[in-house]
């Protein structure tokens, strides 16, 4: 049995009287059944990543459902070029302290790139790691069809596997950059049929990363699972970003799919200049922050 084949849940909302993901008090964290179920009700939700648990526990404030530990931390939070540098051993130390931060949401950690590809064993060895040691309620893992058998294995012992297809960051360099996927009838189909694949293997979800709307609209309505996209238009089932590029923390060009929300960076450059500037002015710190 898949996720998609299982009676939906209750979902956390209706303690609340609302049948919603978002924004209902609860008492447990948000689930694969949830998910099953506000695809069929058509209710549309939002997913961030988060490498931390401040910054997990804020947007478990709020009423951000799904939470991953994407190992996009290894741009955006650890310092390297790309995805490709990080180690299981930073993914189980980051996603632990997002699920010691968080109370309600799914809290997904990402395998990063050496971790699966190998040979469904290795998946099942690093994703238990995931589950055991950090704490996560499901993994993620890149690749469609190649992916397939890894993805069944995992399901088959009990963790759910959002999938991701489309631009897969980790293959960077076989990509030869981040371009668009999808484009053209035979990658359209490829597109397709990996996201058949990975759902066919028991995936709870798939991440659609860079890919035309339109095909992204037809593989949403194709699929029983929810779609998640980034770059992918708004015909997906929900909608992921990177949350230093939502809030404004990453430095230079974002990509053309990010919409900023807010300008942390600049907000956080003020706070530290003014702070600075106090100490060398001597006005820092006052009476009241001192004691006597
Ligand atoms: O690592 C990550 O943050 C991701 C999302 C962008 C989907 O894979």
């Amino acid at each position: 049995m898949n996720a998609s084949q299982l009676q939906p849940a209750p979902a956390p909302g209706t303690t609340q009287g609302q049948q919603t993901l978002y924004g209902g008090v609860t008492n447990r964290r948000v689930t694969v059944r949830d998910l099953a179920a506000a695809k069929q009700r058509g209710e549309r939700w939002a997913m961030l990543t988060a490498y931390d648990s401040l910054t997990g526990g804020v947007f478990d404030e709020a009423g951000i459902p799904v939470l991953l530990v994407g190992d996009s931390a290894g741009n955006c939070h650890l310092g390297y070029e790309t995805t490709v540098p990080v180690t299981m051993d930073q993914m189980v130390m980051l996603s632990a302290a997002v699920v010691r931060g968080t109370k309600r949401a799914m809290v997904i950690g990402d395998m990063p790139f050496g971790s699966y590809q190998e040979s469904p064993a290795q998946a099942m060895h690093n994703a238990a790691r995931l589950m055991k040691e950090a704490g996560v309620g499901a993994v993620k893992l890149e690749g469609g069809e190649r992916s397939a058998r890894s993805i069944e294995l995992l399901v088959e012992a009990g963790i759910p596997v959002m999938a991701h297809i489309g631009l897969t960051p980790q293959s960077v360099h076989a990509f030869g950059g981040y371009p668009v996927q999808g484009r053209g009838d035979e990658a359209a189909h490829q597109l397709l049929r990996d996201a058949k694949a990975v759902q066919q293997a028991g995936a709870f979800s798939v991440v659609l990363e860079a890919v035309p709307a339109e095909l992204a609209t037809t593989v949403t309505e194709q699929l029983a699972i929810p779609t998640v996209g980034i770059g992918a238009g708004v015909g997906c089932d929900a909608q992921v970003l990177v949350w230093t590029d939502m809030a404004g923390m990453t430095a230079g060009r974002v990509p053309k799919f990010v919409k900023q929300y807010a300008n942390l960076r600049s907000v956080l450059g003020d706070a530290a200049r003014e702070f600075a500037a106090d100490v060398t002015a001597g006005t820092f710190p006052a009476a009241e922050h001192t004691f006597k």
